[in-house]
């Protein structure tokens, strides 16, 4: 199994946290969505109860997720990051405000924890039966450590990136139009 990546701790700057939240969950993710897959084409997984509501609605997370990240990290992210960098200047962008896009992003981690429910139903919080085959022991405890890796993930950019930066836009729009903010 593969170790999940150590925990972020008080990252300093958006642009640090964003780093971070790249270098370690999004790579844990890609890579582990990846590699689960390949570990539900084994034979055995078939022989599991609901294997292919499992395998379904894995893929319809993993469909979802793979999209969401690089939305993030071509788009988002470094919007955030320029603009942590240099309030003065806005960067160019496709969105207008911040809000459209982290609320884009919000909507889809609200379906992404859904998903995530359906997975721990169907896998009976990842807890496999004692008959099941050691594969299947090994796939459950993979999805389990992407799931907690997925919620720590969504916690650092619902509850610590996007309200920083949305704080950040709004500080620099009230300095722009400091009549509109009294
Ligand atoms: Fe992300
Ligand atoms: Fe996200």
């Amino acid at each position: 199994m593969k170790i999940r990546p150590q925990r972020i701790t008080d990252p300093a700057t958006m642009g640090e946290l964003i780093d971070l939240i790249e270098e370690t969950h999004h790579t844990f993710t890609r890579s582990e969505m990846s590699r689960i897959a390949g570990m539900m084409e084994d034979p055995s997984f078939a022989e599991l109860s609901h294997f292919e509501d499992i395998r379904q609605c894995f893929g319809a997370l993993r469909a979802d997720l793979e999209p969401h990240m690089s939305k993030e990290e071509f788009i988002l992210f470094p919007y955030i990051t320029a603009l942590e960098a240099d309030p003065a200047s806005q960067p160019d962008s496709c969105f207008g405000s911040l809000a459209h896009p982290i609320r884009a992003m919000r909507f889809e981690h609200i379906a992404m924890v859904g998903m995530l429910e359906n997975l721990r139903e169907l896998t009976a919080q990842y807890r496999p039966a004692a008959e099941n085959d050691p594969q299947i022991f090994l796939i459950f405890a993979a999805l389990a450590a992407l799931d907690a890796d997925l919620v720590e993930h969504m916690h650092w950019e619902d509850h610590v990136l996007f309200p920083r930066a949305l704080q950040l836009e709004s500080r620099i729009a009230n300095r722009k139009n400091p009549d509109e903010s009294a």
